[in-house]
């Protein structure tokens, strides 16, 4: 199958700093990526990266093949990648509706418009002409999901979108993957939460200082190797981590 995304020793510069090593990277169509890994680690970096934001970058990024590496940030979006951002970064003055719709101005063909939002996030509906600012973390959340959503990407990038968010919101959240996955986007989930992270994802990549330390399925994934990717501790002989 030809990939959706590929990253080839792809690396980020913040100025003179180096955020970001070599990341080589491949998603299937339809699957589920997830990338863990302590602050710090070069997560949103590698976001930044796939979809055009950070200011330089080398490597190679594909998507279905297309060489996307040299793309501003609004032609990769006009190509149907779409970053839910960290902090979500919604727009103060506008209501929850005129925040949906901003995502639409670089709109895909697709099946998702303002409709289809509220039937995935109910409360939304009814909050829809209040100011974003007035709702809940979690309310905030599904308004930063929806936005990104109402471009009808092919890639959905979504950067710690639990943080901060109590358990039970959470679930809700996460519970909109399925449908989204199922309407046909592929979607990358950014998390520090690695227990959410195996739950929901086919392939775990795991960072730490601007590298991939661990890859895998989570059925393969020891919790011992996940600890020792995560934290950079090293293992001993008997399998545990040094702590
Ligand atoms: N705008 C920036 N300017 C300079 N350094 C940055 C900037 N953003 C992030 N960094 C640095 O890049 C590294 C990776 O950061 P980041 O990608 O935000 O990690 P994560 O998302 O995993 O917490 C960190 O050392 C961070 O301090
Ligand atoms: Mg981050």
């Amino acid at each position: 199958m030809t990939a959706l995304l590929e990253t080839g020793g792809l690396s980020a510069f913040y100025g003179d700093f180096q955020a970001l090593f070599g990341i080589d990277l491949s998603l299937e169509p339809g699957d589920c990526m997830a990338i863990i890994g302590a602050n710090g680690a070069g997560k949103t970096t590698l976001m930044r990266a796939i979809a055009g934001t950070v200011v330089r970058r080398t490597g190679q990024v594909s998507l279905s093949q297309r060489d996307i590496g040299g793309l501003a940030a609004d032609q990769v979006a006009a190509l149907g990648v779409a970053m839910v951002p960290e902090g979500r970064k919604l727009f103060p003055s506008l209501n929850v509706e005129e925040n949906l719709l901003i995502g639409a101005t670089v709109a895909q063909k697709g099946p998702w418009a303002l409709a289809g939002i509220y039937d995935l996030f109910p409360v939304l509906r009814e909050k829809r002409h209040a100011p974003a600012t007035s709702l809940s973390g979690g309310q905030q959340q599904m308004v930063a999901i929806g936005r990104a959503l109402m471009g009808n990407p092919r890639l959905l990038l979504c950067d710690e979108i639990s943080l901060g968010l109590a358990p039970i919101v959470i679930k809700d959240i996460y519970a909109a993957l399925p449908k989204i996955r199922a309407a046909g986007a592929s979607v990358i989930v950014v998390e520090q939460d690695i227990g959410q992270a195996l739950k929901v994802a086919d392939h775990v990549h795991c960072m730490m200082e601007g590298r991939i330390t661990l890859s895998g399925r989570p059925a393969d994934l020891a919790r011992d190797a996940i600890h020792d990717a995560y934290f950079g501790t090293v293992s001993a002989g008997t399998g545990h981590a040094v702590h």
